[in-house]
């Protein structure tokens, strides 16, 4: 009895750990592999943006996934094989950034579902109303 609780509580702790490691690597490799063009924040300088904000994204994707299994598989089949039918960005946004370079040998599926689960969870962050629009406008929309 005293044993089985003693097993129980470790494995608790144990998936507690990983869990934990899991998140902070998501993070650690969106770092690494996409936030050279996604910016993590608002844009200061737009003229040296490569590719919409990782708010900005996100915020799309929910828009058109709001379900997270159906919005991570989406975003691991595109970073692999992005094609302009399948965006779900602005039309405008391809036009200014082009597509997105396939990211193929870059990254691997299962950091993708990790790094998209992440950017699911975190992003857009609950202040935010959207780029470029003025303070108070469109209220509630998208999110
Ligand atoms: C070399 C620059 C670059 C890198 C690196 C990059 N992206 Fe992108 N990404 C873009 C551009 C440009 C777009 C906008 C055009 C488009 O949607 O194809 C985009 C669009 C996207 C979209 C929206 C797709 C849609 O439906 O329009 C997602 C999701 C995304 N990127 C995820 C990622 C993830 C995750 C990584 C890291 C593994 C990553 N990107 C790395 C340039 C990049």
């Amino acid at each position: 009895m005293k044993l089985k609780t003693t097993l129980f509580t470790l494995g608790i702790i144990v998936a507690l750990t990983s869990w934990v490691q899991a998140t902070e690597t998501a993070e650690g490799l969106f770092d690494a592999k996409c936030a050279m063009c996604h910016t993590k924040t608002r844009p200061t300088d737009m003229s040296k943006v490569l590719a919409p904000a990782l708010m900005g994204v996100m915020r799309h994707i929910k828009m058109s996934y709001p379900n997270k299994d159906e919005a991570v598989k989406f975003m691991v089949d595109y970073v692999l094989d992005p094609q302009k039918k399948k965006a779900i960005c602005m039309p405008q946004k391809i036009e200014r950034f082009g597509l997105m370079p396939s990211q193929k040998g870059n990254v691997t599926e299962a950091e993708l579902t990790k790094i998209t689960s992440w950017m699911f969870d975190n992003f857009p962050p609950a202040d935010f109303r959207g780029m470029g629009q003025r303070r108070g406008q469109r209220r509630g929309q998208g999110r």
